[in-house]
């Protein structure tokens, strides 16, 4: 029996950092493990030119915590008005890693997003040219769709015609929750990537609804049923290389999840190493878990893997806070719903 791994420092290819008193208070819970993120550009307003990005990213290090060694990839949120010249621009100065579409109402601050993809044909053809990849939240907002379906709709009406327009476009279907996703990035023939997060690896929509409903399981996309969560599970310890972690780690304060209309998002970072060791252990793959966390990611980013190393230790069960406090206010910590015995070294 394995009670000790060391692993490539991991990179966190989907994070949401926020800003101001959130962005200080949840920063130190991402720079303890991981070298890199992907940060999403879902403000209020939305990072959308390069020069909200080149601000955006001061105040990320403006906020690392002292002696901290992490890298922020940005993102640009690409709007109906992106000019493909800016994307250009900024990609090739190194300051975006990749566009985020987010169809216009799929999700916490996504208001500015896009409705008619035909606009935005333009930057995707040169993003395509420039080898910028595009990360999509991948949800149809048609009323008529019920939200359980919206990702594999999505698939059909959204996502392959954009890829089939667009040859050579790079994409990365973000927070895969559906065996329907799993099947189509298996079938593709390249150029395209998928991040899981830790929590839908995890919690099934029984997590969120069995018992009273648990808003600190509320996320979009929301969580599916356990066919969907075991189909997910098998894409990240398979040893596919296209499937990488990202953990949308998305923090919303307390008050704002246990509403009556609470927000979507689960707050990941400071557990996820665990959590992640516990699933790919079960799975008898804890030699596949630094492939997914720390290996794919950057190979499809282009990236060179981290030359630095984590250990993880198994001992008794680690006891992690329930909440993290910010100076936006409490911010509750997933539960996974089983003992974690895998704590990273310190
Ligand atoms: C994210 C957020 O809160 O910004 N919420 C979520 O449930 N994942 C947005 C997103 O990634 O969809
Ligand atoms: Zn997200």
């Amino acid at each position: 029996m394995m009670n000790s791994l060391t692993i490539r420092r991991p990179d966190d290819w989907h994070l949401h950092l926020r800003d101001g008193a959130m962005l200080a208070g949840v920063l130190p819970e991402t720079t303890r493990h991981f070298a890199r993120a992907i940060v999403m550009p879902n403000l209020i307003p939305p990072v959308v030119t390069s020069q909200d990005a080149a601000a955006y990213r001061e105040r990320i290090l403006a906020a690392l915590p002292a002696g901290a060694d992490f890298t922020p990839l940005m993102t640009l949120y690409l709007t109906e008005e992106t000019d493909p010249a800016d994307v250009a621009a900024a990609h090739a100065s190194g300051l975006i890693t990749a566009v985020k579409l987010y169809p216009a109402g799929a999700t916490t601050n996504s208001a500015s997003g896009v409705t008619d993809f035909d606009k935005v044909r333009g930057v995707l053809e040169r993003m395509a040219e420039i080898g910028c990849p595009l990360c999509v939240h991948g949800e149809v907002v048609d009323p008529e769709i019920d939200i359980f379906d919206r990702e594999a709709v999505f698939i059909d009406r959204v996502l392959d015609p954009i890829r089939r327009a667009t040859p050579g476009l790079r994409v990365v279907m973000e927070h895969l929750t559906t065996a329907d996703g799993v099947q189509y990035v298996r079938d593709s023939d390249g150029g395209l990537g998928a991040t899981i997060t830790t929590h839908h690896l995890i919690i099934t929509r029984n997590h969120l609804l069995v018992g009273g409903i648990k808003p600190h399981y509320y996320c979009l996309p929301v969580a599916k049923r356990a066919r969907h969560r075991d189909a997910l599970v098998g894409a990240a310890t398979g040893g596919d290389a296209r499937f990488f972690l990202g953990t949308d780690s998305a923090p919303h304060t307390d008050p704002a999840k246990e509403s009556a209309c609470g927000c979507a998002g689960i707050f990941s970072s400071t557990n996820t190493l665990s959590c992640l060791a516990e699933v790919f252990e079960r799975e008898g793959a804890l030699d596949r878990l630094e492939a997914f966390a720390s290996l794919n990611g950057p190979a499809f980013y282009s990236l060179p893997p981290n030359e630095e190393t984590i250990t993880l230790t198994k001992g008794l069960p680690v006891a992690y806070p329930e909440t993290i406090e910010t100076g936006a206010g409490p911010v509750t910590v997933f539960d996974p719903g089983f003992p974690l015995h895998w704590a990273v070294d310190e």
